[in-house]
Formats: C-alpha cells, sequence, structure tokens
C-alpha cells in the first residue's frame, strides 16, 4: 500500500495531498465486520487471602488471625464498590464480559455470603455473556456447601491447587493438605459439573523420581479434565528463597527438575492429555480455558482486588498491592490504581508473539492481519535456528512449539521477543 499516486515519490513537489491514510481506494464495506460489535472483555478477581503463607508461594497473600471475618468483608466491599466505579469510569458495561476468574490466594476461603456479593456486584455493573467462570481454591478450604454454592453462582470451572499428592513433600510446604483432602476436594468440585483443573508443582523441596511418579500418577488417577504442571519457581518474596539463602535448603537442580517435567508430559500423553498451552494438558485437548487463552491472544482483562492487573486498550493497568491503601482508596471513592504502562504498536506485536506461543500454536496469517507483519519472515533468522533445534515447526502458516518446546517454557516466546526488540 503507497500514498503515492505516481511512482515518482521522491521527485520533490507540493502535488500528491495525503487525504487519510491508508487511501480510500483500500477500505472495503467486509472491514467493517466485527467493528460494530463491542470488545470482549475478561474479568479477573482477586482474593489476597489463604489457609497458610505456603512455603514457594510469591503470590500477594495474607493470613489472618483472629480479626479474618471483618477484615474479608472489608474488603469484599471495597471489590464491590471498585467494580462499581471502574465500570463507571471505563465503561465496561458496554462490554460483553466473557469470562471471570476468580484467582488468589485462596477464593474458596470467601464465605457464601461475600462469593455471592461480589458476583452480584459483577452482574449489577458489567454484562456477564454466558461467561467462563473459574475459580481456584486449595483443597482443605472445599465443603460440599461451599461446593454446591459455587454451583449456585454459575461457577463452571474450578481449579485446585494440589502441587504434590505425596503428603511428606506437602508437608515441608506449611501446607495443611493431604492426599485425602485432595482427592475428596476433586470429587466435590467434580459433582458440580464444573471442567475441573489441578495444579502440579514440578521441583518442589524434597522431591525425588519416586515421589513425583506417585504425583503424577495420582494425578492421572484423579480422571480430572485438566492438568496443570508448573514449574516452581524462587522468588525473593518467599520462604524457599530465604532458607536457600541461608543454605538451610536445597530443591531439586534445574536438570532434575526438567526430568520431572518431561516425565508428566510422557505419562500425560500417553493417558490422552494433550497440551493446551506449555504447561496445562486436558483430555483430548478439550475443555481450554477461554480466560488465559484469549487473555494471551490479546483480549482486555480488567483486574478487581488488591494487586491484580489487567489491560484496558493499549494500556497495562494495576492496582496496588497495598491491602490499607487499597482499601482506603475505595473509601474514598478512588480507583485503587497505582501504575500502568503504555503499550506501542510495537510492543502489542511482541506482547502476542510471546504470549501466544504460549498456547503451542500461532496462527500466522491472523498475527499478520492484526500487526501488519509476517511473524516469519520478520523473525525469520531465530525460527530457522529454533526448527533447527527441535523446538519450533512451521506448518503452512502455523508456527508451533514442539515436544520439546514445550519442555523448555517460554524459550521460544523470549526468543522471538528479544529478535523483534532488537530490530531498530
Ligand atoms: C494462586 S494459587 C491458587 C490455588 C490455591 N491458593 C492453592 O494454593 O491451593 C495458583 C497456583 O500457583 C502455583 N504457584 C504458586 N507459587 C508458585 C511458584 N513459586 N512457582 C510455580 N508455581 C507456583 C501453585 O501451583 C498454585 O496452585
Ligand atoms: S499456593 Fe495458594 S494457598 Fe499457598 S500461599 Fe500461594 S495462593 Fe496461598
Amino acid at each position: 500500500m503507497s500514498t503515492a499516486e505516481s511512482s515518482s515519490q521522491n521527485e520533490l513537489t507540493r502535488r500528491g495531498f495525503v487525504t487519510n491514510y491508508p487511501p480510500y481506494r483500500y477500505w472495503r464495506p467486509e472491514a467493517l465486520q466485527g467493528v460494530l460489535e463491542p470488545r470482549p472483555l475478561n474479568i479477573y478477581v482477586h482474593t489476597p487471602y489463604c489457609v497458610q503463607r505456603c512455603a514457594y508461594c510469591h503470590y500477594k497473600t495474607t493470613t489472618l488471625g483472629e480479626s479474618r471475618k471483618s477484615e474479608i468483608d472489608a474488603y469484599v466491599s471495597a471489590l464491590c464498590r471498585e467494580i462499581e466505579l471502574a465500570s463507571k469510569r471505563f465503561h465496561l458495561k458496554e462490554r460483553p464480559a466473557t469470562t471471570v476468574y476468580f484467582g488468589g490466594g485462596t477464593p474458596t476461603l470467601l464465605s457464601k455470603e461475600n462469593l455471592s456479593r461480589v458476583m452480584e456486584a459483577l452482574h449489577e455493573h458489567l454484562t456477564l455473556k454466558e461467561p467462563e467462570i473459574t475459580v481456584e481454591g486449595e483443597p482443605v478450604t472445599l465443603i460440599q456447601a461451599k461446593a454446591d454454592h459455587l454451583k449456585t453462582l454459575g461457577v463452571n470451572r474450578i481449579s485446585l491447587g494440589i502441587q504434590s499428592f505425596c503428603d511428606d513433600i506437602i508437608q515441608k510446604t506449611g501446607r495443611r493438605d493431604t492426599e485425602k483432602h485432595a482427592f475428596k476436594a476433586i470429587e466435590l468440585a467434580k459433582s458440580t459439573g464444573a471442567v475441573v483443573n489441578v495444579d502440579l508443582m514440578s521441583g518442589l523441596a524434597g522431591e525425588t523420581e519416586q515421589t513425583w511418579a506417585y504425583t503424577v500418577e495420582r494425578a492421572l488417577a484423579a480422571d480430572v479434565h485438566a492438568i496443570t504442571v508448573y514449574k516452581t519457581e524462587v522468588y525473593a518474596n518467599t520462604e524457599y528463597y530465604s532458607e536457600m539463602k541461608k543454605n538451610a535448603l536445597t530443591l531439586p537442580t534445574d536438570d532434575e527438575e526438567v526430568k520431572f517435567t518431561a516425565y508428566a508430559m510422557e505419562q500425560l500423553d500417553r493417558h490422552g492429555y494433550l497440551p493446551v498451552n506449555f504447561f496445562t494438558f486436558t483430555k483430548g485437548g478439550a475443555f481450554r480455558q477461554r480466560h488465559i487463552s484469549t487473555r494471551w491472544m490479546g483480549t482486555d482483562t480488567y483486574g478487581f482486588g488488591v494487586s491484580a492487573f489487567g489491560t484496558v486498550g493499549n494500556h497495562a493497568l494495576q492496582n496496588t498491592s497495598e491491602l490499607s491503601r487499597y482499601t482506603q482508596s475505595l473509601e474514598s471513592g478512588e480507583l485503587p490504581l497505582a501504575r500502568g504502562y503504555q503499550l506501542s504498536a510495537r510492543e502489542l506485536m511482541t506482547r502476542e508473539a510471546v504470549l501466544g506461543m504460549k498456547l503451542v500454536h500461532l496462527d500466522l496469517d491472523g498475527f499478520q492481519q492484526r500487526h501488519g507483519f509476517d511473524l516469519a519472515k520478520l523473525c525469520a533468522p531465530v525460527i530457522e535456528e529454533l526448527t533447527k533445534n527441535d523446538l519450533a515447526t512451521v506448518n503452512g502458516r502455523t508456527l508451533s512449539l514442539t515436544r520439546r518446546g514445550i519442555l523448555w517454557g517460554d524459550y521460544v516466546g523470549r526468543r522471538l521477543a528479544a529478535h523483534i526488540e532488537a530490530m531498530a
């Protein structure tokens, strides 16, 4: 496409007034498709409370003593107020909210009344449209009455943090769950009719080939819809980190952790669990979680709650991470936003390359339509190297992670992003 009407673009002339870009002759009626539809929206709701602070966990969470009930009630009031204020400020009600994700922390720790209050606020101030509603939970917190209540609220996905089915390994993390709790919670979650995911963590303290094989075997025996295998990351705000600094803790080595993940992938594959992203495997590749998949492909997500983050258009936004500031802001009618980032057109493209690769397959035509660049050409030398190293493969107009690429997680995405960023 060119703004020049003649081929002599470099000729010094006052002719050729530019009315618009791109020139009207490129405009088409079919390009109106979709633009009249309001853009969908994902909703994230953060619960910063947990039964305990697990030794490896880096999330913004807190445990509470006696004052738990009143503090949580106040937090939920603030949450409801934020939903109201943000909806007005960003015109969120005009957009269909197609996913709601209750993350944490431990949302299943909220009382039935508080869960209902949040859902009511979402219904009142947003336009929920056949939403996928996911709730994260820790097994000890999921009892029959809570499971029944989740069902009445329309929750259709439950993601349980299991981490390990070995009681010894779990005990070392400071969690109170046991294998028995885990299986009870899985059965309760399944009984609601929701899609059930279990999180496992490779690389926990004390893990051996035997304990890991047991955990994978029990996860398969649980016969859930989805199994997520997280690589244990050590962050500075964790007990793992401080213990390691004092030389009081040794975790499995990187090589051991990769072996654990490779073993899990092999077993999951043998039992018909296929990767829908590089760490979640679902029965037959079905039951893909819409919230995370669409977020990674660029759908806006509004994050409610302390430390919650999201994106609106080309802005990334994050709330304050201080609980008292969060509630105080909302009590005085202010949004608790603390920081943001305005993404350039190039960064929006880079974001889709790096986050899109998490979904294993990236549609090159769709990418080109959205960003104006052929990623295969733009990143040709990197893609050639990645394919040579059996990390990625190009099949027609799809760029995919190989099984080896899945094992190495974000490596392919990071390489693509670095290449795009390095271009002048
Ligand atoms: C926010 S938690 C929600 C689940 C619930 N709170 C629980 O722990 O049972 C989501 C998941 O993050 C994972 N996770 C937490 N800390 C992690 C870390 N340092 N590295 C990798 N995964 C981590 C765990 O698998 C956990 O189940
Ligand atoms: S892993 Fe779950 S229960 Fe443990 S501290 Fe993190 S969010 Fe809380």
